[in-house]
């Protein structure tokens, strides 16, 4: 992972650097890895090696490598062959480094990264990573360091972008394994829950579930109940429908009995609907799946797009910003309008209500 650059190269890519443009820029992943990591990784680097002549470092695992000062140089052959990788070269963690800073020796992570940036000369630190990453990426700015933020999540719960990269591919997965309960679910006559990841979002839930033609979509923004799911999937038997798809976002909201038993949302929901119908019910979690692997094509497409406008504003001298997708545009918005908030399904999201017209059950109606 670690490329040694040639000398002579340097020199001349040195020589290119634009007067009074950052000279040196490091970057690093965090929180839950996604597909498109690398190929935004590759998108700041490379155009900032190539068209500015910037040096560019990679921080191991998230904030612990500012922490700790552990990185690696990224030279244009380092950023080579990344493009289709899933996850990140770079590793990343879930490290909250201003998590309990506020007592005497919770500042010693914060001051810590103020030294790295200062002792390797970094003109500004690209932080990729959600929403998480850009509450930190804001301290991080606001405590006097050059930051710009890089959006990215399976779940797509950054507010101030339109998507994030990773979403994409995750709902490609998603959607392939509700075609394939399908058949199975035909074969035996059977209700399928399948549990989807997105945290407290439900997009993925969602959008997989109207891509895969599910019968009953539950997410962690609308209130539902169980007499409705369980009303709702006895009338389409009824109505000579052998088999029923549940999609579950994992973040739903959970009656306090099941919570307090350390319920899964999709085990739980099976098992209340066989209890409720009389039918026979399976439930599957995709789990992990969602996030690894190759990714789509439009993801690779938005993470170049979106790591190439990271390095224009750097060379521009804007900082404290996250870049972000606005319909078909790229742009930017400040960090600080984007910190410790989360982008959410609406209860009259078009596409909710879309999917009502087809009568999707979103278990929070009685059926007619
Ligand atoms: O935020 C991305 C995500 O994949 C969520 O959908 C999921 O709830 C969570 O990460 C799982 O995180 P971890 O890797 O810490 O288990």
């Amino acid at each position: 992972m670690v490329a040694k650059s040639s000398g002579g190269r340097d020199q001349a890519r040195r020589a290119r650097r634009p007067a009074g443009v950052a000279k040196r820029i490091g970057l690093l992943t965090s929180g839950g890895d996604c597909p498109g990591i690398n190929a935004a990784i590759r998108g700041v680097g490379k155009t900032a090696i190539r068209v500015y002549g910037m040096d560019v470092i990679g921080f191991v695992n998230g904030f612990n490598g500012l922490v700790h000062q552990e990185y690696v140089e990224l030279t244009d052959e380092a950023l080579s062959g990344i493009l289709t990788l899933g996850g990140t070269i770079l590793g990343t963690s879930r490290e909250k480094p201003f998590a309990g800073s506020r007592g005497e020796d919770g500042a010693a992570k914060p001051k810590a990264m103020l030294r790295t940036v200062a002792s390797l000369g970094l003109d500004c630190v690209v932080c990729i990573g959600g929403n998480g990453t850009m509450k930190t990426a804001h301290m991080l700015s606001q405590a006097g360091v050059n930051v710009v933020g890089v959006p990215k999540t399976i779940d797509n719960d950054v507010w101030g972008t339109d998507q994030s990269f990773g979403f994409d591919s995750a709902l490609t997965i998603a959607t392939e394994a509700i075609d394939r309960l399908h058949t199975t679910a035909n074969s035996h006559r059977r209700i399928m829950v399948l549990e989807l990841m997105g945290h407290s979002a439900g997009w993925l839930a969602l959008s997989a579930g109207v891509a895969g033609g599910g019968d009953v979509i539950l997410l962690p923004e609308m209130a539902w109940n169980e007499a409705a799911v369980a009303d709702y999937l006895v009338h389409r038997q009824k109505d000579g429908k052998p088999y029923s798809i549940v999609v579950v976002a994992e973040g739903i909201a959970l009656p306090k009995k099941a919570v307090e038993a350390g319920a899964r949302p999709g085990r739980w929901l099976a098992q209340r609907i066989t209890a409720l119908t009389g039918l026979e019910t399976r439930e599957t979690v995709l789990g992990y799946i969602q996030r690894g692997g190759s990714p789509s094509p439009d993801d690779r497409i938005l993470a170049t797009r979106l790591g190439t406008a990271a390095t224009t504003l750097i060379s521009r001298g804007k900082f404290g910003r996250m870049v972000a997708l606005r319909g078909s545009q790229v742009t930017s918005i400040p960090l600080a309008s984007t910190a410790g908030k989360l982008r959410l399904v609406p209860a009259y999201d078009p596409l909710v209500l879309e999917a009502r017209l087809l009568g999707v059950c979103f278990g929070d109606r009685a059926t007619k």
